[in-house]
């Protein structure tokens, strides 16, 4: 992409002169600029005080300059102008009845909240436009930041108690989001559940409020925090205005869509406000997370590239220079919980052979843990399975030239463990109240000062220990009984921020100690991936479903929001235990190298063939999986829409194009549709390699990226549940 320069710049609409230099200012009347990439961003100070939306969209001229704002008009005695307002960050109060940024409680029973303009500050690539209440001494810096090469927006808001008493933040959002008004508009969103994470919906907006929520404790996959919104057409992948957003908060979450009274859009969102509050002291700062915000003009799938390529670019840790994933293998669907050495060292022998470059032994390997009925929380080693410690299964991983991985749960505890019956008190509980129990396990209680210690000393000793090289930190079950009884009575609702922000401190801590470790955010599956743990993991396990016909669907569901490159996806056995669906190996292999390519399958039941096809599939993943986990995605065909799907990955510099291709089920003779490429140089020539499956005898070895993108590539598929794989080299 080209690199565009941006910038921020403030206007004084007495001269409309740009001013570059940074600094703070006070003044009545402000309009900010913010350009990136493709986009251009503008709020301004309006003539209540209020700080407002004034565009949002495809990037503008340099010169093109914007008058101060004007707040909504009051469109009835019903509707006061607050609501009409484009407000970027509200307090509840003016007679507001949309989503408010901030709502508080204070100790004398006032609830009234009435923001205005303060200051605000600029620098190279951030912008704060620090508001206060009309009479109270609190604080809000509304806080942005612009990608340079995305044109996503960083939002956040940090609230500042200086009043002198302490008070409670009943709701509070990380800004909210305008769109331009319209009829048409769509969204676009995820519901799921385990083993069906992923499933993407689609809804006109009309008058009203939609909430996307997780009321978990943690992220869930009923819905993700993440939303596409555009006008209503039938050609969206490709085309159109789309406005993106997705917040970066792994505890429970809300995005609130509201169409206002004049058709206005306004999206909203922060920590879930269901049993919610905070209790901020005097002098005390609460800081929001982050909720990105994009534009794309070229359709839902523009949208998803310039998401995969923040994240990759500036998101993930390492960022801009993530490590490719390595091809692991896994050791949970071929023996579960019956983990030992001897099993482990057979399987890893097996797993080299084929070319697998990291070995990953999953759950079963600590405490009393036969079963998931005991043994989370004790993380020492199983003497019985591994009578030597984990040494000798690490020395000879490693001997096979394969870095080792390890399991855990550390957020958990089963109440048949030492731990537990120890420190009953460490979980999330009411007091007196019974304790659910999901999986045979309860939460232990993150938000405490002496769990987080805990924990990270923990984890921090088992990697001292051992040479780990990667975790698979998985999270089983979601919150029940929420309470936090060692806090103090108004404090207790906490809880679910300090959790997260207790979890993000480990993995922070842990990653500083380690720092060549990788972490795998896993939760039964997808239900903890958002741009939060995204930052401070490497990769995340989409579904515990690995029926691979399933997967082309949550795929196509999750490369909506996330990056292939996290998107670890396995080879497991056939019949699937999802569905009892058989599969070929080739097939298998395919749908999982859209992704970041493991192998979870049985080794010890594959026959001589299976090992020399799947070495063969992992030498070609190789050769491409930089430009599966890097390049550009073009979903070409949906498996939402017909037989067939087909996904194309469009190396960064060009040089490479890789499509796959998926064929459901024949019938009526019907050849497989004509596939058209996107994403290439209409002139150069690009040379076709055929890694699986057959093209139609009339296609040529060779042609220009023209012919490919407009003539097309017959693919010759035929029968049920078949795939295909080719390449494009360009000359
Ligand atoms: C979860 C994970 C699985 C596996 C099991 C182990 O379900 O998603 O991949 O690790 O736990 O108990």
């Amino acid at each position: 992409m080209k690199h565009l320069t941006w910038f921020i710049v403030f206007i004084t609409t007495a001269a409309l002169a740009f001013q570059g230099s940074g600094g703070t200012t006070r003044a009545p009347q402000r309009v900010f600029r913010l350009d990136g990439g493709e986009v251009t961003y503008v709020v301004g100070v309006n003539d209540s005080g209020q700080l407002q939306m004034i565009y949002w969209g495809k990037r503008l001229p340099a010169s093109q300059e914007f008058t101060t704002p004007k707040s909504g008009q009051s469109l009835s005695s019903f509707d006061m102008s607050s609501n009409t307002t484009p407000q970027e960050f509200t307090g509840w109060g003016e007679g507001l009845y949309v989503e408010p940024d901030l709502k508080i409680t204070f100790p004398d029973g006032n609830r009234d909240l009435v923001l205005k303009y303060a200051y605000h500050t600029t620098s190279r690539d951030e912008l704060d436009v620090v508001m206060k209440d009309i009479s109270r001494e609190i604080y809000v810096k509304v806080q942005y930041h612009i990608d340079p090469t995305t044109g996503i927006v960083r939002r956040s808001a940090e609230v500042s108690n200086r009043t002198g008493t302490p008070f409670t933040i009943e709701q509070v959002a990380s800004g909210t989001y305008h769109l331009p008004r319209a009829t048409n508009y769509q969204l676009h969103y995820v519901t799921g559940r385990w083993a069906g994470e992923w499933d993407l919906q689609q809804q006109p907006i009309h008058g009203g409020k939609t909430v996307l929520e997780s009321r978990r404790g943690t992220t869930g996959s009923q819905n993700n925090p993440w939303i596409m919104i555009n006008h209503a057409s039938d050609h969206d992948e490709d085309q159109g205005d789309v406005w993106f957003a997705a917040l970066g908060w792994s505890g429970s979450w809300q995005i609130a869509i509201v169409q206002d009274a004049v058709k206005g859009v306004r999206v909203t969102a922060g920590p879930n406000a269901f049993d919610f509050s905070y209790y901020l002291k005097n002098g005390e700062t609460f800081q929001t997370p982050y909720f990105y915000g994009g534009f794309s003009d070229r359709g839902v799938g523009g949208a998803s590239r310039l998401l995969h390529r923040f994240e990759v670019d500036s998101l993930l840790p390492h960022a801009p220079h993530p490590k490719l994933r390595p091809v692991l293998y896994n050791s949970w669907e071929a023996t579960t919980f019956n983990v030992d050495e001897t099993g482990q060292m057979a399987l890893a022998e097996k797993a080299a052979d084929i070319g697998v470059e990291r070995f990953v032994m999953d759950d079963g390997w600590f405490g009393r843990r036969n079963s998931d009925h005991a043994g989370l929380g004790d993380w020492t080693v199983n003497p019985t399975k591994f009578p030597h410690g984990l040494k000798p299964l690490i020395d000879k991983v490693h001997s096979l030239h394969m870095d080792f991985g390890l399991w855990v749960e550390p957020e958990m505890v089963n109440p048949d463990s030492d731990l537990y019956r120890k420190h009953p008190e460490w979980v999330l509980n009411f007091k007196g109240r019974p304790r659910t129990e999901g999986r045979n396990q309860l939460v232990l209680n993150l938000a405490r000062e002496d769990v987080h210690d805990y924990v990270l000393q923990v984890l921090d000793k088992l990697l001292n220990d051992n040479d780990i090289a990667f975790l698979k930190w998985d999270y089983n079950r979601n919150w029940s009984e929420p309470g936090s009884p060692a806090a103090p009575a108004e404090q207790q609702k906490n809880v679910y921020v300090n959790f997260t922000r207790s979890y993000y401190d480990i993995l922070q801590k842990l990653r500083e100690k380690h720092p060549n470790l990788e972490i795998e955010s896993c939760s039964g599956g997808g239900s903890r991936v958002d741009l939060g743990v995204m930052h401070l993991t490497d990769e995340v396990w989409p579904s515990d479903n690995t029926d691979a016909y399933d997967r082309l669907l949550l795929q196509e569901g999750f490369t909506y929001a996330y990056t292939p490159a996290v998107m670890m996806a396995w080879v497991t056995e056939s019949p699937t235990w999802v569905n009892q669906r058989s599969l070929s190996l080739d097939y298998r292999f395919l749908s999982a190298m859209q992704g970041s390519l493991g192998v979870g399958a049985n080794l010890n039941k594959w026959t001589q063939e299976d090992f020399a096809a799947a070495r063969k599939m992992i030498e070609t993943y190789k050769s491409i999986r930089e430009t599966v986990q890097r390049g550009d995605l073009y979903r070409l065909m949906s498996p939402r829409e017909g037989e067939q799907s087909v996904t194309e990955s469009v190396s960064r510099d060009g040089k490479q194009a890789v499509t796959f291709a998926f064929l459901h089920s024949s019938s009526q003779l019907y050849p497989f549709p004509r596939i058209y490429l996107r994403g290439l140089d209409e002139n150069a020539t690009y040379t076709l390699r055929v890694a699986h499956g057959t093209m139609r005898d009339d296609t040529p070895q060779q042609a220009t990226g023209g012919y490919w993108m407009h003539h097309g590539i017959d693919v010759e598929l035929r029968g049920d549940l078949q795939a295909a794989m080719f390449i494009l080299d360009r000359q």
